[in-house]
């Protein structure tokens, strides 16, 4: 993606210093601020609290943080500890699970003293294949769009929800990525973004859209159904932190909501996630585990105060009783393709196979 027309990594990757810098997704949309990542700690820390975000971003930002642990001891002990940490930062996106299995399979047959050279390196064709990954989902979806376009003969009118962009990712995003993709073609495209309370990442979509220049309005989470009804959406698209083998879909909370208004209007409903974000182990979206966040996240808002620092205002006591689950399922009847690297495929057992062939067993 561009920030003021430089092309720009979400992950800056500094293997001679046993180091990264993420962008602190904290301080977002009103500061972009970079942070440094220097120990296996304050890896665990950045997805925890979610100073990265966005399942394959956090993915690539665990293998990274799985190299940086491996500098001074590499031995079984130390790798198996240090995944163990990173893995129980967050549950639902099976990216985060899936990057780390990868590492310590190739990591673990290794001498240690080999080990921390090899984990860069893995680290880095991870955030390399997401890069891949991702510009191929736009250029999938990009063929969805011109379709539409051709049926509908007006500006195309995309809803998203969450952040599934360029920032969720290491670079282009999954769902915004055919949005980037037609943007950048010519294709006239404009995005509904919902806010997506409570963490409000809808924020850092209209910010990522603002800075690459795409047309985009922001809407209250309520008012999705409104607008479908009222004919001014062609097309709702989203990410996933885990797709099951059946094809049910755990996405950001509210996902299922936007997909049952999209049936009952006949509205396509796209969710485009690489090949790091299914779970053919996971045979039914029921078995998928949903993150509960802590309550604070809804009891407190977060923005700027009058004197434009980070501020914290109370909307509710701290004693109120609050549920926070961070994600939904939405089941794969409702979805109208998956769309990742190798094309669009049914949201089913046989849709997914038929891309990943290899997976059948
Ligand atoms: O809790 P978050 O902000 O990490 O959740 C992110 C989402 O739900 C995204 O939609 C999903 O990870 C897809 S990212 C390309």
């Amino acid at each position: 993606m561009n920030i003021d027309g430089i092309p720009t990594r979400t992950l800056r990757a500094h293997p001679a210093q046993n180091c990264i810098d993420i962008i602190d997704q904290t301080r977002l949309p009103h500061a972009l601020h970079w942070a440094r990542v220097a120990t296996l700690e304050e890896a665990a820390h950045a997805i925890r609290a979610m100073q990265v975000r966005g399942a394959p971003l956090i993915g690539a930002t665990a293998a990274y943080g799985l190299a940086i642990a491996l500098e001074f001891e590499a031995s079984d002990t130390r790798l198996h500890e240090a995944a163990s940490l990173l893995r129980s930062t967050r549950p639902t996106a099976v990216n985060l699970h899936w990057a780390l299995a990868r590492m310590e399979s190739v990591l673990q047959p290794l001498a240690p003293e080999a080990r921390h050279q090899a984990a860069w390196q893995e680290a880095q064709a991870i955030a390399d294949e997401d890069v891949a990954q991702n510009a191929a989902i736009g250029q999938h979806g990009l063929k969805l769009w011109k379709d539409l376009i051709v049926a509908n003969g007006h500006t195309l009118n995309v809803m998203t929800h969450c952040n599934a962009g360029w920032l969720a990712t290491v670079d282009h995003g999954t769902a915004l990525s055919p949005i980037y993709a037609a943007h950048d073609a010519g294709v006239p495209v404009h995005v509904w973004v919902s806010e997506t309370r409570p963490r409000n990442q809808g924020l850092l979509t209209a910010w990522e859209l603002e800075h690459h220049g795409v047309p985009h309005t922001l809407i209250a989470d309520n008012a999705a159904g409104l607008l479908m009804r009222q004919g001014r959406v062609d097309a709702v698209i989203v990410g996933a932190d885990r797709v099951a083998a059946n094809g049910d879909v755990a996405n950001k909370v509210g996902t299922y909501l936007k997909a049952l208004a999209a049936a009952d209007n006949g509205i396509p409903f796209y969710v485009a996630a690489p090949r790091s974000t299914i779970d053919f182990a996971c045979a039914d979206g029921a078995d998928i585990p949903i993150e509960e966040r802590d309550g604070d996240e809804f009891r407190l808002v977060h923005g700027l105060d009058h004197h434009g620092q980070p501020s914290a205002l109370r909307q509710l006591p701290a004693g109120e009783d609050v549920a926070n689950p961070a994600f939904d399922v939405t089941p794969g009847w409702l979805v109208k393709g998956i769309i990742t690297e190798r094309g669009v495929c049914s949201a089913s057992r046989d849709g997914l196979l038929g891309l990943y062939p290899e997976e059948a067993r």
